[in-house]
């Protein structure tokens, strides 16, 4: 069983502090069920991660999981190995509220993911509406860097951005939209694209916003 274990904060300054105070902001002013991007249950990626057809001891990692459920279903069913990345410590502490006792069985990592260094490697990286805020091409090319250094060839990747006619901003933020094969292009060789999903996402406000959904398989 994994240790409740958080990683080193690491010295934050400058732009990182922002982007750390604009999360730690949102989920200190909102619960979890209040966030635009909030499911009662994530259908389509425990879908894919069931696609995956990982042994339930497999190493899996949702990276910007925040305070997102799929933990939940993912212990439900049995999975017993699991990580959840946030930067912010507010996510990650109302994931462990609502929990409780089962928190103790995932390991929280509270880290900004360009500047992650995964110590080993994963079965399944999942990654729902996290890499489409990283808008400068550096913290894209750390992205890919470190989810390529943390998944051994056969393993799997399932990111989900907002599509070409999602939503151009989120949280207030500006956001980068993708087309599978913009995707697939970004992650490049190292991936191999192996399904693709459209989901209409409704807010908890009643609006609807279009995902893109792909699962690789690193070569
Ligand atoms: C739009 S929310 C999505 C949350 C969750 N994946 C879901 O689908 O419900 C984005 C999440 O990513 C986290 N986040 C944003 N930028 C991040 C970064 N650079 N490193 C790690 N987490 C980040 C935020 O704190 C937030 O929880």
């Amino acid at each position: 069983m994994m240790t409740n274990k958080k990683s080193d904060k690491q010295e934050l300054k400058g732009s990182d502090l922002n982007r750390k105070d604009h999360w730690e902001h949102v989920y200190s002013d909102k619960n979890a069920i209040e966030v635009s991007w909030y499911q009662q249950c994530p259908k389509s990626s425990l879908n894919l991660i069931k696609a995956t057809d990982v042994e339930k001891s497999a190493r899996i990692i949702d990276i910007g999981g925040g305070a997102s459920t799929l933990v939940d279903f993912l212990l439900a069913t049995g999975y017993q190995n699991l990580s959840v990345l946030d930067i912010a410590h507010g996510a990650i502490e109302q994931a462990k509220d609502r929990l409780g006792q089962h928190a103790d069985k995932v390991e929280w990592i509270e880290q900004d993911i360009t500047k992650f260094i995964a110590e080993e490697s994963f079965d399944v990286w999942h990654d729902r509406a996290v890499f489409h805020f990283l808008t400068d091409t550096d913290d894209r090319l750390k992205y890919v860097k470190t989810m390529s250094n943390a998944l051994n060839p056969g393993a799997h990747a399932i990111v989900a951005t907002f599509d070409l006619d999602g939503p151009e901003r989120c949280s207030g933020l500006d956001i980068v939209r993708y087309s599978t094969e913009t995707l697939a292009a970004v992650f490049g060789a190292g991936f191999q694209l192996v399904e693709t999903m459209s989901e209409e996402h409704k807010t908890p406000g009643g609006a609807s916003q279009s995902f893109v959904y792909c699962r690789f398989k690193r070569v």
